[in-house]
Parts: C-alpha cells; structure tokens; sequence
C-alpha cells in the first residue's frame, strides 16, 4: 500500500541508514512537508514514475537527513578576541572565568544591547550553519542570568528560526555561571532561577528544555539537583554541561533525571557511561570546544562504544570555547581528534542529534512521516562529508518540502 500522490520525487539517490551507512539505489517521495515513501528503486510503484508532477534524477549522489546542530549558543552580543589573546600568552580559560571574564564578559555585552541589535549579531551564525546543509539547530540561553535578559535571548532564538527557515529548539541555561548581583550569594541565585525565572520561561513557551553547566567553576551538585528538580516539576526535558573540565558525577544526576543528552564529557568515568546507557541519554561531544581551549583529555569514546551510548556531535558556537560556525568542521574535527568513523559521525549530526533533542520521530532520518529536510550533495561517497575541512561541498538544502 502507498499513497497514490506525491509531488515531489527524487530518484537515484544514496541515502544513510540510522547508523550513517551508505544506501545505494533509493528514491525518496514527498507530499507537503513531509516524506511520504521512501525505499529501493526496484520497489518504486510504478505510477509514481509518470504521475509525479516533479521527478528529479540525483543520478547517484548522497541524499542526507538535514544537519542536526544540537548544541549551540548562537545568541549573543560581542565577542571574547581580546580573551583569545591573553589565553595565546598562557592565562587558562578558568582563570580568565575566575577574574569576572569569560561567559560574564559575554554576559555583560548581551545585557547591554537591544533585541534588535542583538538579533542582527547573531543571524549571521545560524545563516553561516544554513549555508553547510544545517536544518535544525539548538539554542541556549544563559548570557542573560537575568530574567528580562534571558527571555530577551529565547525570544531572538525564535526569531532567528521565523526569519532563516531553521528549525530551532530553545534550551533555558540561566545556570551557565552566577551573575555579578549575585556574586557570593549562588544559593539564592538557584533560588531566584527556580521559583522566578524558570516558571515564567515555560509559561512564556519559550523553552523546550533546560540546561545546567555543573562545573568546579559554575554549579555544584547540590545545586544542580534543585535546578534539575525544579525543571521536571515544570515538565521541562533536561540537558546537562557535563564533566567537561573535572568529573562533578553530573552525568549521574542527570540520568536520574532522564536527562536527553549530557555534552562534552572529557572527565567521564565508566559509571557514568553506564548510566547513560541505561536512560538513553546521547553523549554530545564538542570538538571544537576541545580544539579551541586546547584540551589535552578526549572524552572516552571507547567507554561510550563498549555501554553502548549515542553519540552526537554538535559545534557550541559560544563566543569563548567555540567560535565557529562550521558543523561540518566539527564532523572532520571528530574523526581527527575523536578517532570516530566515518559512519558514527554522520549518524552524530542526523539521527543521534535528533535524539539529544529529543526530535527522533520529526527530524534525523529519511523515513515515512519525518519531516522532509534533506541536503542533496554533489558526491556519491558519505567520506567526503568528514574528509574536506574549511571546504564545503556544492548541495542543495530542503527544509519541509521546499528546496532553500
Ligand atoms: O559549552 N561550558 C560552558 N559553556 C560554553 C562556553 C561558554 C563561554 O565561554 O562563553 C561551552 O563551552
Ligand atoms: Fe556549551
């Protein structure tokens, strides 16, 4: 059985599998925004081949999910290339937090512009990841720390996705670090972030879920339990900044929560890969962040392997750990840096991406019922995807049925 009309139709295409490998010989079939038939050529109904009012032969070349960048920071104002500099002369990132820079410098440039201004900063970013076959992309907030600000930013993450055709996910991060009004009082600033902030947000539905960065240098445990806490009380989905400079045991707590995806990760242990596993929590990993604060430890993508963990891969395009632009360096980044296959890192921005949103049943794979976003590349081989880096293949970008 299959519907007796589509109106758009791509024939001989090379598609990926859930798992990022090569399938030669599909053909795709959309009706609306939607993918209403998908298979192997030999299986096309025979009608479509002459009813199909828009028939397009890809004479082999790959037809991939659209790219999923699932974890991002693109609102703010500003950059931190005065930072870049004292960290070229040996200052460490967490020194420069500790001095009132880093993410508060960020922090105070956001405050002091306006919605529109700010929103004329940032469209460039999401423009910049259209542009590389990005369909979908999440947002956090979290340069605010305050609620006008904070709502300030959401607003303009939604606003990015209205003007760019990018589907955008927003996630609330007000615990990204403890604004200077608060500076020595952090209880009651987890205080002020639960019963003010956060139950405004979701009344304002401007967060589809909420983010904690657990770190020696923003929150603790304790902290990050009430934060977590609070979000399910609200029914909010959780994310989680995790064991990216030390090991906090944040994977752990944010399991307990169910968590969608804990990121970064270097410092994590067994336990807590474990753990992940058995909540079907993703492991978002950041190569970029890596690469541009020099880490020396790599997250342990043989633990993730062995418990069976989901692996994303996303750029967090921030102003201070990660000021790119490219998802598809990222993929070459995770290869080079990350030894992961060709296969993993493909199915790490479609499909594994999607699931760190929590967006597997919309976005992320080419199958029946999916939204039909897709990225038409002018190769036949899925390696070229990972091998060029700083070079972006010629392709076509469909975001829900109409090619951009
Ligand atoms: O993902 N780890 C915390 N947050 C960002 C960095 C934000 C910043 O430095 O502005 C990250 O690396
Ligand atoms: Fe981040």
């Amino acid at each position: 059985m299959h519907v007796t009309f589509v109106d758009k139709l791509l024939v001989n295409v090379t598609t990926l599998t859930k798992d990022g490998l090569q399938q030669a010989s599909q053909a795709i079939g959309i009706v609306g925004a939607s993918i209403a038939w998908c298979g192997a050529m030999r299986d096309l109904p025979r009608d479509y081949q002459t009813s199909v009012p828009n028939v397009m032969d890809a004479e082999g070349k790959l037809l991939t999910p659209g790219l999923i960048d699932c974890h991002t920071h693109l609102v703010y104002a500003g950059n931190r290339a005065d930072e870049f500099k004292l960290r070229l002369d040996g200052v460490s990132y967490a020194d420069i937090a500790r001095h009132g820079g880093g993410i508060l410098s960020t922090v105070r440039q956001t405050r002091s512009v306006s919605e529109e201004v700010l929103l004329q900063q940032s469209l460039p970013r999401i423009l910049a990841l259209r542009a590389e076959g990005v369909t979908t992309v999440e947002i956090k907030s979290g340069y605010g720390l305050d609620l006008a600000t904070e709502l300030k930013m959401l607003r303009v993450a939604k606003r990015l996705g209205e003007l760019s055709g990018v589907r955008v996910r927003t996630t609330f991060l007000g615990a990204h670090a403890i604004p200077p009004e608060f500076a020595s009082q952090k209880q009651a600033y987890v205080d002020y972030l639960c019963h003010e902030v956060m139950p405004l947000v979701v009344e304002a539905g401007l967060a589809d879920a909420m983010d904690v960065f657990c770190e020696s240098i923003a929150f603790s445990r304790a902290e990050t339990e009430q934060l977590f806490a609070t979000a399910h009380a609200l029914g909010l989905p959780i994310k989680c900044h995790a064991e990216q400079l030390s090991n906090m045991g944040a994977t752990l707590l944010a399991t307990k929560y169910q968590a969608l995806s804990c990121d970064h990760l270097e410092f994590l242990d067994a336990e807590g890969a474990t753990a992940m596993a058995g909540a079907g929590t993703v492991a978002v990993l950041l190569p970029g962040a890596y690469y541009f604060l020099r880490e020396t430890r790599k997250p342990p993508i043989d633990l993730l392997r062995e418990a069976c963990v989901g692996i994303a891969i996303a750029s967090d395009c921030n102003p201070g750990s990660a000021p790119t632009t490219s998802l598809l360096l990222m993929m070459n980044m995770a290869c080079q840096l990350f030894s992961l296959t060709v296969p993993e890192t493909l199915s790490a921005v479609t499909f594994q991406a999607a699931r760190a949103l929590g967006m597997e049943q919309q976005v992320g794979t080419l199958a029946v019922g999916m939204a039909a976003d897709m990225v038409l590349w002018s190769t036949r081989d899925s390696a070229e995807l990972c091998y060029y880096f700083g070079h972006c293949l010629a392709h076509q970008t469909m975001i829900a049925g109409v090619w951009i």
